[in-house]
């Protein structure tokens, strides 16, 4: 990419010269993620790789509560955000408040919280989860029932997969509420024959219409080991850019949806972020340290 290699540059250099690390989302665009990244995944696996990160300074391409998840696991560590503004539809959802109302509304029963929230609402959580390993959240916990919130479709989809019943929050994904099963019916006569994957934030219908579900990791290890001739990934537009770079001999159809909020992260903000030392991620540390048993009872399992 010879537009972006001024910034690349300064991006490599100025990560050496601060001791900075970059943790990239799978959504970030490809430059980000092919050229600058230190480490790539989906939720689950920046939190671990945020856990075992030595150096001075994390610089989080991503959105808000990936950084607050990075600063939760690292509180002597700078962490760095490029756009404070890039937020969530799911984490922007639900208050702390609407938490301490549920458990007046359900006393004793567990409150599982999505990661894609707010440090204040993990705070108020039993324990956290990502869309990579909600199930095996729920099930540990070894209860008849539990409240799983902010997002009803991943909800309402990690209930179809298992006997614990689920209460759910209204939230949703502002990029995957809009894929619907007629998108699906339409691509399979398009492109006859093409795999679908759908992330669990998309409604239960697509997710029923497709051949595969999962988290951002599991769709492109789905594409690294099964190798469909043809494919489309029912989620943010990056994520086909990304996975196709490594997988030539793959089609990739792309009706997809863009996440304005991961977009706000660009090569030259990340290059202003280590030059300045913007935004730095801070958390009331009564706060933080709630909220941090919530995401280390989740590491834990
Ligand atoms: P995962 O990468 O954990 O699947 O999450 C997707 C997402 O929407 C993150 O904002
Ligand atoms: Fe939030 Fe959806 Fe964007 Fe992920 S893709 S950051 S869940 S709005």
């Amino acid at each position: 990419w010879p537009m972006f290699a001024d910034d690349i540059e300064a991006v490599l250099d100025l990560k050496r010269q601060r001791n900075a690390v970059l943790l990239a989302h799978n959504y970030q665009t490809p430059e980000i993620f092919h050229c600058v990244a230190d480490s790539v995944g989906d939720s689950l696996a920046l939190a671990r790789k945020a856990m075992a990160v030595e150096a001075d300074v994390i610089v989080l391409a991503g959105v808000h509560f990936m950084a607050e998840t990075a600063k939760l696991l690292n509180p002597q560590k700078t962490v760095l955000i490029p756009d404070l503004r890039a937020g969530c539809s799911l984490a922007d959802s639900i208050t702390a408040a609407d938490i301490r109302l549920l458990r007046q509304r359900y006393p004793g029963v567990p409150v599982v919280t999505y990661v894609n929230t707010s440090a204040e609402v993990k705070a108020e959580s039993d324990i956290c989860c990502t869309s990579g390993n909600a199930k095996a959240i729920v099930e540990s916990l070894g209860v008849p029932r539990v409240i799983m919130l902010p997002d009803e479709y991943l909800a309402q989809n990690i209930a179809a997969q298992t006997d614990v019943e689920i209460i759910a929050w209204k939230g949703h994904c502002e990029v995957h509420e809009r894929f619907t099963p007629a998108d699906i019916r339409e691509l399979r006569e398009s492109h006859p024959g093409v795999t679908v994957l759908a992330h669990p934030e998309c409604p239960p219908d697509v997710v029923a219409a497709a051949d595969f579900s999962g988290s951002t990791a599991a769709m492109s290890d789905y594409v690294g080991q099964r190798k469909p001739a043809r494919v489309v990934l029912m989620t943010e537009c990056s994520m086909s850019d990304n996975v196709a770079v490594d997988h030539p001999d793959v089609e990739f159809i792309r009706p997809c949806n863009l996440c304005p909020h991961m977009k706000r992260i660009t090569l030259a903000n990340i290059r202003a972020a280590l030059e300045h030392n913007r935004h730095e991620v801070t958390i009331d540390s009564e706060i933080a340290g709630r909220a941090r048993l919530a995401v280390e009872r989740m590491l834990a399992i």
